[in-house]
């Protein structure tokens, strides 16, 4: 079978990471080969990119060089590892991919969409998830799920207003590109969203 490449996307404290790791241990027990990888990161060049975007201290970055690293560490990333596992016929699960670019740079930051769509279209050669699932849950309920932002990291710093703007813009690119992005509704239990996500995913016979 060829690769899928799954992405997750959402707010700070949407249950991204828990709802990959829930996945990931239900397709080992079905006995389905995967990875599991992250961005900004997932690689050691762009890990180490990732800790300069991220890095409290990093104040005076302007948003250009913000928006260019991302693509940088996405490229890497792409290269050196998500390609190759496609190419092996492996299934990916990706925690962020290039609509986090395009919510938090393009939608939030205000350098548009459209700017981040032309540097990430250089980085990854026009190059796209099989599908993206939105957790759908509004930062504000996410904040109170984790209790707080963290203060160490520099994206997650800047306040309820921007996070509510990030929000927003997945909002527009779930209605841009419907075939892709499919919204998760994040209401119940991480057990019913863990069962929502495995049910999109054998529906469109992805696993
Ligand atoms: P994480 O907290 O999900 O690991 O993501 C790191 C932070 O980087 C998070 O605040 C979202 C942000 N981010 C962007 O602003 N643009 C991007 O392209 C990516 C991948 C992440």
């Amino acid at each position: 079978m060829k690769g899928r490449f799954i992405t997750f996307e959402g707010c700070e404290g949407s249950g991204k990471s828990t709802q990959i790791r829930l996945l990931s241990e239900r397709l080992k027990k079905e006995g389905i080969s995967h990875i599991v990888t992250r961005e900004p990161g997932g690689s050691d060049i762009a890990e180490q990119i990732r800790a300069i975007i991220l890095n409290g201290k990093n104040t005076a970055m302007c948003d250009e060089c913000e928006a260019l690293l991302y693509a940088a560490a996405r490229a890497q990333h792409l290269r050196e590892k998500v390609q190759p596992e496609l190419e092996g016929g492996k299934l990916v699960l990706c925690d962020r991919f290039v609509d986090s670019s395009l919510a938090y740079q393009g939608y939030a930051r205000g350098l548009g969409m459209e700017f981040i769509n032309n540097i990430n279209s250089f980085a990854l050669r026009d190059f796209r998830p099989d599908i993206t699932l939105f957790l759908n849950i509004s930062p504000k309920a996410a904040f109170e799920r984790k209790h707080g932002a963290d203060r160490g990291d520099r994206i997650e710093q800047l306040g309820l207003g921007f996070h509510q703007k990030v929000y927003e813009g997945y909002l527009k690119l779930a209605e841009r590109y419907p075939e892709r992005i499919v919204k998760v509704e994040c209401g119940g239990s991480k057990w019913d969203t863990a069962e929502n996500i495995y049910k999109i995913l054998k529906n469109k016979k992805l696993i």
